[in-house]
């Protein structure tokens, strides 16, 4: 249980209200609420997954089975793809309509479909795709998650299709969880700054009328995911009350003030408590002190997990009685619709009040009604820019801007293009590893059906004709394993290798998604490091490229390549965009938005204790010790250099309420044009609790020409400095604070400790 001292400390209202209320919205809510049955409000909280729908061929509907589901039933939503795979636009629009028809007609009330569109339009053969949100954070540049958002939203529009579940905001805190690479980086304020943006572009500025070129957020997953104790999926987390309200509510606070009209909840459990079963998370965190009006749906299955996985719940009935009165208002069944008899029992039997059923209903019809799906149940528009050469262009931009220089020893990149270059590693000639999952299909499969976009080798290939040679080594086996691998060309590498002048190593993960991406090792396959170790005793140079979901530790291979490029999963341009960045056509400007580690037994964050620190035994608190890691968050490399001069700020005292100016001076001291990502920082130097060595507080990414020099501004509310204390409140302590950036500091103080009465701030 969350102690009674937090709870207490968050018991009230914040004061202003999440999405603001629209009288005619709850006019028409209300409209369709007292016309409804008890089976009707049941139906309407519940979602089930497409395949209850199917035919044999799992490629249409079968009228049977729409006649029971919806028409029996009367279930109010469903999502996924088809045959566990993407369709066309067409094809999925056509689909919505049938199900949609059937609703109207038997229902009256137009049924939801929700799909995973995570890093573009992915759930649709034809839709733009771009890079997965780990690069997006990797450009530091806000732009793209909005220029992503709004294609998403657009593309699924153009499907019939109004309610994405995404963005995803669980903090990536922990290399060895599987999903770290679907959200933006481990910090938080990174993390909200772009899943705001994400928000916005995704549902448009006014909540209450969504437009037909947007469509609504499920935000998600609320809350703590990506931290379970074990590293795998779905497994129980442990995380301090004050870090939960200060570092993981941060993105998901955000968001609802963004106004994102739903939420999906975090399928595991905080500190023994199923989140689904977590009234003070969700009723009393979002509902109440946000006076948040918007639709908590669960995630897959969540409620039978009450009670076939985590035993709090003894049975079906028990476990969707703690989840709605928790403040669960959509089921995410996803086979079951007797869920729907469930609730009516009950509702009959009193286990949930009339009042609980009815808002849980208000919500999932104030959601309908927002995006205007009474009106338009389906909308005959035309959507011109559907998969235009725009949204291939921004995609391509993104992941040049985020894949990662890491290394250059001897400036070996960019290539010359003289270079006999020998391509090698699994991922040289992969689709799949360069997309990631939620691509095409769940656990990924971009090489089936996007054989149109280059991969790494493809692309090196046009753009050093004649020069390539391509030897794999090692290969990723097809199927379901996406650990298999075949080592059996390693010998034939090796041996290409003497041939070359250089050679491009491309190493890492094949995609996976989800409990399917848990491993034991978080080392780089030993097949792939000794393809690398081979490689390197010819005594040619290495160019590694770590194409990967999550930071494979490669510490002991990281010395024998001259230099390293993480390009992480950039999507379907990802390889052009290499090529262009290895051949010096394009500069890099991405920075880790995760702390890469080194050891196994040392897996940290940037914003670590400084007494985490092995250096710390003399006792002093030494804020500029740095971990041994392979490369810490925020590091990037470019083909030019910067300089950064004259930090200053506004005031060398400060209060709560104060915004301070801070700005600072930023040379580009190279030869070439190049983009730089300003990333400011905090340092609390006495509190409470021991403080964070560094906070990242503030960032803008700036183009700077050779020899210019930018001022990059920053206004910083002095309330962003605040922690939240023992006691669950935030507060900002008196005393001295450092700022930092780029290698300057300024020291300023705090003059009076302010302590908030409101549970945000
Ligand atoms: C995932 C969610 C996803 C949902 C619906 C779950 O297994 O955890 O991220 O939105 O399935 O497909």
């Amino acid at each position: 249980m969350l102690s009674a001292t937090l709870l207490a400390a968050c018991s009230a209202n914040d004061g202003r209200q999440a999405i603001p209320t629209d009288k005619a919205v709850e006019a028409q809510v209300e409209q369709v609420l007292k016309g409804m049955t008890l089976e009707e409000k049941a139906g309407q909280l519940v979602q089930l997954n497409i395949s209850v729908l199917e035919d044999d061929t799992r490629e249409a509907i079968d009228p049977a089975k729409l006649d029971k589901i919806i028409g029996q039933y009367k279930v109010g939503s469903i999502l996924n793809v088809m045959h566990d795979a993407a369709h066309s636009r067409e094809q999925t629009a056509a689909m919505v309509r049938q199900i949609q028809e059937k609703s109207m007609e038997a229902i009256g009330i137009p049924c939801i479909y929700g799909l995973d569109m995570i890093h573009g339009a992915t759930y649709l053969t034809d839709g733009s795709f771009y890079p997965q949100e780990v690069n997006l954070a990797a450009t530091f540049n806000r732009e793209y998650p909005r220029l992503m958002g709004r294609a998403m939203a657009y593309e699924t529009r153009a499907a019939q299709v109004p309610w994405v579940f995404s963005p995803v905001m669980d903090l990536g805190r922990d290399p060895r969880w599987p999903r770290i690479w679907e959200s933006f980086g481990e910090d938080p304020y990174l993390q909200a700054e772009m899943a705001r943006e994400e928000t916005l572009a995704i549902q448009g500025s006014d909540p209450n009328h969504i437009g037909l070129e947007n469509a609504a957020v499920s935000i998600k997953h609320f809350m703590g995911y990506g931290v379970p104790v074990s590293g795998k999926d779905r497994t129980p987390a442990i995380i301090a009350e004050n870090d939960l309200r200060e570092k993981f509510f941060a993105p998901f606070l955000e968001c609802f003030r963004a106004g994102a009209l739903t939420a999906m909840v975090n399928s595991a459990s905080i500190n023994g408590i199923p989140t689904h079963a977590n009234a003070i998370l969700l009723s009393g965190w979002v509902k109440e002190q946000l006076g948040w009006d918007g639709m908590l749906v669960t995630d897959w299955a969540d409620i039978d997990n009450l009670f076939q996985r985590d035993h709090v719940a003894a049975d079906k009935h028990e476990a969707v009685a703690m989840g709605i009165n928790a403040g669960i208002d959509m089921i995410m069944d996803p086979y079951d619709p007797e869920c729907c008899n469930v609730i009516v029992d009950l509702v009959k039997d009193g286990r949930i009040s009339q009042a609980r059923l009815d808002d849980a209903v208000r919500r999932v019809l104030r959601l309908k009604v927002r995006l205007g799906l009474f009106e338009n149940p389906l909308w005959d528009k035309e959507y011109p820019e559907f998969a235009s050469e725009q949204f291939g262009r921004e995609s391509y931009a993104a992941a040049v801007e985020s894949e990662v220089l890491l290394k250059n020893e001897d400036n070996i990149l960019p290539l010359k293009g003289t270079e006999r270059i020998l391509v090698t590693g699994p991922n040289a000639n992969s689709l799949r590893a360069l997309n990631g999952g939620w691509s095409y299909r769940w656990q990924g499969a971009a090489d089936e059906f996007a054989p149109q976009y280059n991969t790494i080798l493809e692309a090196l290939e046009a753009r050093f004709p004649g020069k390539v040679r391509f030897e794999p080594g090692v290969s990723y086996l097809p199927g379901d394993d996406w650990q298999a691998e075949d080592a059996s060309g390693l010998g034939k590498a090796v041996a290409a290798a003497r041939g070359a002048d250089v050679i491009v190593a491309c190493v890492g993960e094949n995609s996976y998604c989800e409990t399917p991406g848990n491993m034991d090792d978080l080392n780089l396959s030993a097949n792939q490091k000794a393809l690398v170790k081979g490689l390197a005793a010819t005594g040619k140079p290495i160019v590694l490229i770590l194409n990967e979901g999550r930071p494979r530790l490669i510490g002991d291979i990281e010395p024998l390549a001259k230099a390293v490029v993480d390009v992480m999963l950039p999507s379907n341009y990802g390889g052009d965009a290499l090529a262009a960045l290895l051949a010096g056509d394009e500069n890099f400007s991405g920075k880790l938005p995760f702390t890469y580690s080194k050891h196994i037994n040392a897996l940290h964050t940037y914003d670590y204790k400084v007494s985490e620190h092995r250096e710390t035994m003399e006792g002093s608190y030494n804020y500029d010790a740095v971990m041994d890691v392979q490369w810490p968050f925020g590091f990037g490399l470019s083909y030019t250099s910067f300089a950064y001069s004259k930090l200053k700020v506004s005031q060398a005292d400060f209060k709560a309420g104060d915004v301070l100016k801070v700005s600072v001076d930023v040379t580009n001291t190279g030869t070439r044009a190049g983009k730089e990502a300003v990333l400011l920082y905090s340092s609390d130097l006495v509190a409470s609790l021991i403080p964070d060595v560094k906070r990242l507080r503030g960032f803008e990414k700036v183009s700077i020409e050779p020899g210019q020099t930018v001022t990059v501004n920053f206004e910083l509310p002095a309330s962003r400095l605040a922690f939240v204390g023992a006691d669950g409140r935030w507060r900002l302590e008196k005393g001295d604070f450092r700022l930092s950036c780029g290698g300057q500091s300024a020291m300023l103080s705090c003059t009076e400790t302010h302590i908030w009465d409101t549970p945000n701030i």
